[in-house]
């Protein structure tokens, strides 16, 4: 099982933006929890972090043949991005949308999620554990389950 976690936008700056919502830890710190999980399961994992929308369409794009899986927080894009819907749908891939944050609890403009319609399933609200659980979840997933 190979799994791809991508983050978009202005999730390099977590640990400074908006502690109050998103926490003190870094994406560092964040990608060494993801990757302890994965490791005690046998879990690949590899990570990829723009923000740049074209970028982020080309590493979905490019998880076809290399990932078995993706988690993925759009962030800012989740609410505007079409073609990363389009890039879920055409890779084919299982996907996994994440939000640290929950953004139903959030302003009106975060209400609209593009990606949610190509993904397995959304979690959020849960901090950085919302991506331990989406890996988790999209193995079992791979295992038929
Ligand atoms: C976010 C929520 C988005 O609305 C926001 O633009 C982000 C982060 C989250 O993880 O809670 O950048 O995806």
């Amino acid at each position: 099982m190979r799994i791809l976690v991508i983050n978009g936008p202005n999730l390099n700056m977590l640990g400074r933006r908006e502690p109050e919502i998103y926490g003190r830890e870094t994406l560092d710190d964040l990608i060494a929890l993801i990757r302890d999980h994965a490791a005690k399961k046998g879990i690949e994992v590899s990570f990829y972090q723009s923000n740049h929308e074209g970028d982020l369409v080309d590493a979905i794009q490019g998880a076809l043949g290399t990932a078995d899986g993706i988690v993925i927080n759009p962030g800012a894009y989740t609410h505007t991005s079409i073609a990363l819907l389009d890039a879920v749908k055409a890779a084919g891939i299982p996907a996994v949308e994440v939000h640290i944050s929950d953004v139903t609890k959030r302003e009106k403009f975060r209400q609209t999620s593009y990606i949610r319609q190509a993904c397995v399933a959304t979690i959020m609200g849960k901090g950085f554990a919302g991506y331990t659980e989406a890996v988790d979840l999209l193995a079992a997933y791979g295992d038929g389950k």
